[in-house]
């Protein structure tokens, strides 16, 4: 591995750990060498990962987290700080699928819901981890955002989900300039139809919506997770030093149309 992509030494918080994209996520990220910290609301989902994890070598912790509630981000914060010391890496997975309702079926109680978790709870995450960051001078923060917030996707009501997802890369740049020179990095991946629960239940709930969908990725596929860790790493590692509000799309070309 070049020097730059290692992650030996680093700390590494990762929350929606406990399925989909976190899980890999986690795995990834103690696999290039850092100590990871899982965070998610369900402890029974964390322990199998954190026991995977370290039956591979690596070293792991974690805590139940919901991202809604600023005490529990701050009581996850300090358990990881507890364990490994420190916390270098963020990587906000943890987020609220989408609710596919029409503006006018989506009520503010719902609405509320996905700006609380995929915006606020990113932000105060972010406020928690960078304020430990900061006290070293190096940190990274990955957010992962959507496609979704860059586009509207065809066939589905975006409302709530895509708003949030926009909100989350233009957040993702108001605290890269905000935090740069504190040495901490934040930058965001949009990720394109990968195979994850709620893709593979949505689908399964309606296959000509599965049909109209690869008719839109230039590929013709979904992405499998394993094709967002390269991006992820990159984002994680001192070879971001220079990258600052990025967003890497990593969607199969869907974004090209
Ligand atoms: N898969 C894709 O194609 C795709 C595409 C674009 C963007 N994304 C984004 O990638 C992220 C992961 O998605 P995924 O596909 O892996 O879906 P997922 O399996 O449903 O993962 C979402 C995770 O968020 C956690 N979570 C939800 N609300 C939370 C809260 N209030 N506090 C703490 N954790 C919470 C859930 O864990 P618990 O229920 O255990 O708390 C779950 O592990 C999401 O932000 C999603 O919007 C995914």
């Amino acid at each position: 591995m070049l020097k730059c992509f290692d992650l030996a030494g680093k700390t590494a918080l990762v929350t929606g750990a406990g399925g989909g994209l976190g899980t890999v996520f986690s795995k990834a990220i103690s696999e290039a060498g850092a100590e990871i910290f899982l965070a998610g609301r369900r402890e029974s989902a964390l322990a199998p990962v954190a026991e995977e994890i370290e039956k591979s070598g690596g070293k792991c912790s974690y805590a139940s987290c919901d991202i809604m509630s600023e005490e529990s981000i701050n009581q996850a914060v300090e358990k990881c700080i507890e364990v490994f010391g420190k916390v270098d890496i963020l990587v906000n997975a943890a987020g609220c699928n989408r609710i596919n309702l029409s503006p006018m079926d989506t009520d503010t109680e719902t609405y509320n819901k996905v700006v609380q978790t995929n915006i606020l709870g990113t932000l105060n995450m972010c406020k928690a981890c960078a304020k430990d960051m900061m006290k070293r001078g190096w940190g990274r923060i990955v957010n992962i955002a959507s496609i979704s917030g860059l586009i509207v996707n065809k066939g589905v009501y975006g409302g709530s989900y895509e708003v949030t997802k926009a909100a989350m890369v233009m957040m993702t740049k108001t605290l890269a300039t905000e935090w740069c020179k504190s040495g901490i990095c934040v930058n965001s991946i949009a990720p394109g139809y990968f195979s994850t629960k709620p893709n593979l239940d949505f689908f399964a709930a309606d296959d000509t919506f599965y049909g109209k969908v690869m008719n839109m990725i230039p590929m013709e596929r979904m992405g499998d997770p394993a094709e967002l860790v390269g991006a992820l790493i990159l984002l994680c590692s001192d070879a971001a030093s220079y990258m600052q509000g990025e967003c890497i799309v990593v969607d199969g070309g869907y974004t090209c149309w």
